[in-house]
């Protein structure tokens, strides 16, 4: 598989991490487009736990790691994660990081926050590690990036010029600490000498690398229901977390990509606010949250649980162009007798749909229409049982995709390849 990406199907948490952990065995590259550390990657190998924000989930198999144009970068986060990877034995030298992609400064994290508690009621639910007001920087052309650190002249005038106006919106705007100077300058001079080493031009190198004939990963943070153009906005992040991006945010053309494979639970998760129809009411979400041990891996917050949306997933496809799916924690289910499946939206008119409704307010009053599929009793191992499989080519059906993979528990060899 030369050019890969693995794109999130749904909001987010789909298991995105294990899947790509288990195709970097047989790839080259693992590259991050998009996004900084508000994405929590969990993976499990040989009981071992990683918890990844802001390294591709690559380097637990030691493959080169890109980290792309498109994302945003907390230093403090990145240096640490890769420290603490070390401790455990990870090479980070694997690590590349584009010059072009942004820093997330301090700053960005205090806006983050102060601007989720002044909405109050109306907040987004962000992660609050300052992703939307690194973006915003980034497209107002205000932002400081990984190569400025490289200069450490530069680094401080950007830091000195930021840092007159952000005080200002801190203070004055959203009642905060503002920040001193040279607190932050010399914190910053020492995360520039230790991340130098790791800047490279990551669009030169991706595209040697498929020129080369080597196999590319390219691993979507988020979800195309958080995608800043297609998603559920304002509940959105602040990139494009679709496949297309995979090719913008590296900086390679959309043409050199081969596959996409969509990562779906075989249910739904939603952190944050912002509708969600299919969302479970009474006791069963609490236990599909137990059983799926459903709570953010940055924020440990708890995630909310619903039954599979087809009509959602029908909409991911299309967004992304997924050639196959991804099927997560169906282990989950087992615990289910009957299993309701989303198949339609009936919308405020009356009428039913099959298509993600274009419209925000359609989408807000969405009722799901369900149908309800048998569940199994016998555990999910090599080969599925009977209900457990009519489950997996019911979705397919429904989709016209193929599922290639069943995720069957939470170790990097509970999959179960189906083709
Ligand atoms: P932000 O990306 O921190 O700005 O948060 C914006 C929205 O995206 C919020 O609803 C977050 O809960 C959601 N979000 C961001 N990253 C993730 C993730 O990795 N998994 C699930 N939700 C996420």
């Amino acid at each position: 598989m030369p050019a890969t990406v693995i794109v999130g199907a749904q909001w987010g948490d789909e298991g995105k991490g294990k899947i790509v952990d288990l195709l970097a065995q047989d790839s080259d590259v693992v590259c991050r487009y998009q996004g900084g550390p508000n994405a929590g990657h969990t993976i499990i190998v040989d009981g071992e736990t990683f918890k990844l924000r802001q390294v591709p989930s690559g380097i637990i198999s030691g493959k080169t790691c890109v980290i792309g144009a498109g994302c945003v970068v907390d230093p403090e986060v990145l240096l640490s994660e890769l420290d603490e990877l070390e401790k455990r034995g990870l090479d980070p030298s694997v690590v590349v990081v584009s010059g072009n992609a942004h820093l997330i400064m301090p700053w960005h994290v205090a806006i983050d926050q102060a601007s989720e508690r002044r909405l109050g009621k109306l907040q987004i639910g962000t992660t609050r590690r300052g992703i939307g007001p690194a973006y915003a920087d980034k497209a107002a052309r205000i932002g400081i990036r990984v190569q400025d650190v490289l200069d450490p002249k530069i680094l401080r005038q950007k830091i000195e010029v930021a840092l007159a106006e952000k005080n200002v919106w801190l203070e004055r705007v959203y009642e905060a600490e503002p920040f001193e100077l040279e607190d932050v300058a010399s914190r910053y001079e020492g995360y520039a000498r230790r991340l130098r080493p790791y800047v490279g031009d990551t669009s030169l190198f991706v595209d040697r690398a498929l020129r080369e004939g080597r196999d590319v990963l390219f691993e979507g943070a988020q979800a195309v229901l958080l995608d800043l153009d297609h998603g559920t906005y304002p509940f959105v992040t602040s990139s494009s977390t679709t496949a297309a991006n995979a090719a913008a945010g590296i900086g390679i053309g959309p043409n050199r990509i081969d596959y996409v494979i969509g990562v779906a639970k075989a249910y739904v998760t939603r952190v944050g606010a912002g509708p969600f129809p299919t969302e479970i009411q009474g006791a069963a979400q609490e236990r599909v949250r137990e059983l799926g041990a459903e709570y953010g891996t940055v924020t440990g917050r708890e995630r909310r649980c619903g039954w599979l949306d087809l009509v959602a997933l029908r909409y991911a496809v299309r967004v992304n162009g997924i050639t196959s799916l991804a099927l997560t924690k169906l282990d989950v289910l087992s615990a289910f007798p009957e299993l309701p499946v989303c198949v339609r939206y009936r919308l405020r008119d009356g009428s039913e749909t099959e298509d993600f409704p274009a419209h925000q307010s359609d989408f807000h009053s969405a009722e799901p229409v369900y149908e309800t599929l048998p569940g199994w009793t016998e555990p999910l191992d090599d080969r599925l049982p009977e209900g457990a499989r009519g489950y997996v080519e019911f979705v397919e059906r429904a989709l016209d995709v193929e599922v290639s993979l069943v995720g069957t528990g939470a170790e990097r060899e509970r999959v179960v390849a189906l083709r």
